[in-house]
């Protein structure tokens, strides 16, 4: 790891039990100016180094009454060593200390207010504050010892301690941005509980990721897939700067399923950027073929992945670069890895294009470079600045690298029945489904549609109880467009990824990202995702825009645009093009992921 320059000072032990968030708070930890590591959950107390002056226990998927879930050394909890649990990691410390976990009554994703009381975990936290919980069980007895220190309306023990043991558990993300004083409680724990001194800064960040480019890559070459996004162009420079420029060869593949007009403009932007090393490769025309028939989401994503490698592969060997001198370089960031159950306990959410099996393979054979792996997209941009890249290309909207094919719902007749729709009053489930991320586990499920004239507040406190009570609804989403037609079917016939949809979609999502920049929205915004969905009456074809707000993407929460903006911009959509419904999307993440496969 390369922040083992590091390692004679203290640091706090991070133990993964495979949650989405647990590499978050290792990156907390150091945001306070401490030196973190995360371990194995397996690990006891007795192999601990002594410079871990504390311990926290992350969240995970599983429940800890499973009899086949992951456990944990008892000596952790008497060792001396402060220990805080979080989610997974609360529920381990009550089962461990004679207390009890049952499956909640009602399960928590996304916001819930805390009311706290008085401990040194919570100082200069607010009596009340919003938490960010994403949990199906809860601790409905406490530890021996312990007391309760925080509650939210449906979790009675969100947050406990036993101070003279120095052991602390919270059920909710500390960790995640968008629990209001979350970073309060850490540096409390850090501070106060363990004792720590400030001793990491990442100053010389560059020069050691410099260092490490050219420890790994030794006398090799480096292949560079790059996309044009924030990710891949930071790895590009970075070892342009390491290697120099005549040993890394930056190739951007033009897939298809890019924006309206985007491939021009990206190569603009490169030679602009004055890299003289780029080279483009139109293989759309592979990636249509490949995928024509394919409507699962997962399916889509590893045939992706596959291609990426395949037209590499091919663009290498008639350039002649493709020896044993060359190794791949790769734009992965954190969330990749993650989000594609790339820890020994995590769930796959969504297999990025990245981390397919083949590039499995060449990781393990040590062909593969990814400089920037252990970083968030806002820790990249900040990378970026460093690197002197210019502004437009850091600050641009993340686009995911298999581009407009994820954002295109596919239906299958042959495959998937045209499920009824169930109707409620002013709502409907959808018969599509979309994938979301509870619990720190994947799901597939149908969004709800609501026809209304609620405020955002009420509408996201209903999108959240709706997620939060019914576990066939992982997305809740609102009906822009002025119709009185209700009837949200699938087609009779098939709808994959098709030219026509292909350019249908482009065109929406060029005229949505024009609006959102003229009304002035685009910096407020991480992303808005624009989704073509085979739903509708007359058409078959609906758009779902998805406008979130978020640091780093592992938390977002939908955006709460103007209603009368949205109105307009739904009626031109509708004018304009074959599209039956506009559907906002007003679901937080969790339940719901950003992008709908
Ligand atoms: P989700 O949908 O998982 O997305 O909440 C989190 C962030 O990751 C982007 N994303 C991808 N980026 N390759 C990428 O380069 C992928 O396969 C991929 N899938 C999702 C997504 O746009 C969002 O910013």
């Amino acid at each position: 790891m390369m922040y083992c320059f590091l390692a004679f000072m203290h640091h706090i032990a991070i133990l993964d039990f495979g949650s989405q968030y647990t590499h978050l708070i290792a990156r907390r930890i150091r945001e306070l100016g401490v030196r973190s590591e995360i371990y194995p959950a397996n690990t006891t107390s007795g192999s601990l180094p002594a410079d871990a002056i504390g311990i926290i226990l992350s969240g995970g998927p599983q429940s800890v009454y499973d009899e086949r879930s992951v456990q944990i050394d008892p000596a952790l909890f008497s060792c001396g060593r402060p220990v805080l649990g979080l989610c997974y990691g609360h529920q381990l410390m009550a089962q461990y200390t004679n207390g009890a976990v049952e499956p909640g009554t009602v399960r928590e994703y996304g916001r819930a207010e805390l009311m706290r009381e008085d401990n040194v975990l919570m100082r200069s936290v607010p009596e009340k504050s919003t938490v960010w919980m994403s949990h199906g069980d809860a601790v409905t007895k406490l530890g021996d010892g312990f007391k309760k220190i925080g509650a939210t309306a449906d979790c009675p023990i969100a947050a406990m301690a036993n101070d003279e043991k120095k052991l602390y558990g919270l059920q909710f993300h500390p960790e995640v941005k968008h629990s209001e004083y979350g970073m309060t409680m850490l540096n409390n724990f850090v501070f106060a509980v363990c004792g720590a001194e400030k001793n990491w800064n990442i100053e010389h960040l560059i020069d050691l990721l410099i260092a490490d480019i050219r420890q790994k890559a030794a006398d090799k070459k480096v292949f560079v897939l790059v996309s044009g996004g924030v990710d891949s162009s930071v790895t590009f420079a970075l070892l342009s700067r390491a290697l120099g420029s005549n040993r890394v060869y930056g190739l951007y593949v033009n897939t298809g399923f890019m924006r309206k007009d985007e491939s021009e403009e990206i190569e603009a932007h490169f030679k602009s950027a004055g890299f003289e090393n780029i080279h483009t490769f139109d293989a759309h025309e592979i990636f249509y073929e490949r995928l024509s028939n394919v409507c699962d989401p997962e399916e889509k994503r590893k045939i992706i992945g596959a291609t990426f490698i395949d037209v590499k592969d091919g663009v290498a060997e008639r350039s002649g670069l493709n020896g044993d001198e060359w190794m791949l370089g790769q734009g992965t960031i954190y969330p990749d890895t993650i989000e594609t159950g790339g820890t020994q306990h995590a769930d796959t959410i969504k297999t990025h294009h990245n981390r397919v099996d083949a590039i499995q393979r060449m990781i393990k054979e040590g062909k593969v470079i990814e400089p920037i792996a252990e970083f968030y997209k806002d820790e990249v941009r900040e990378l970026g600045r460093l690197l002197g890249l210019p502004e437009r290309m850091i600050s641009r909207h993340p686009f995911p690298g298999p581009g407009l094919a994820i954002r295109i719902l596919c239906h299958d007749t042959e495959k998937s029945a045209t499920a009824p729709v169930r109707k409620e009053k002013n709502a409907a489930v959808l018969p599509i489904r979309s994938v979301g991320v509870q619990g720190d586990n994947r799901t597939y499920a149908h969004p709800l549609v609501v026809w209304n004239n609620d405020g955002w507040s009420e509408l996201d406190a209903f999108s959240s109880k709706t997620t939060n009570n019914s576990k066939d609804i992982n997305r809740v989403v609102l009906l822009l467009n002025e119709t009185n037609e209700r009837t949200f079917s699938l087609p009779l016939k098939t709808k994959s990824l098709t030219l026509d949809r292909i350019r249908l979609l482009q065109d929406v999502d060029a005229l949505v990202m024009r609006e959102i920049v003229d009304a002035g929205y685009e910096t407020m915004l991480w992303q808005c995702p624009v989704v073509l969905a085979p739903i509708g009456y007359d058409h078959f074809e609906s758009i779902i825009l998805r406008p979130v707000v978020s640091q780093e993407a592992m938390t977002a929460h939908f955006a709460r645009l103007d209603r009368q903006f949205l109105a307009r911009l739904a009626q031109t959509i509708v004018d304009t093009y074959p599209i039956d419904y506009i559907l906002y999307d007003i679901t937080n993440k969790p339940p719901g992921t950003i992008e709908w496969e």
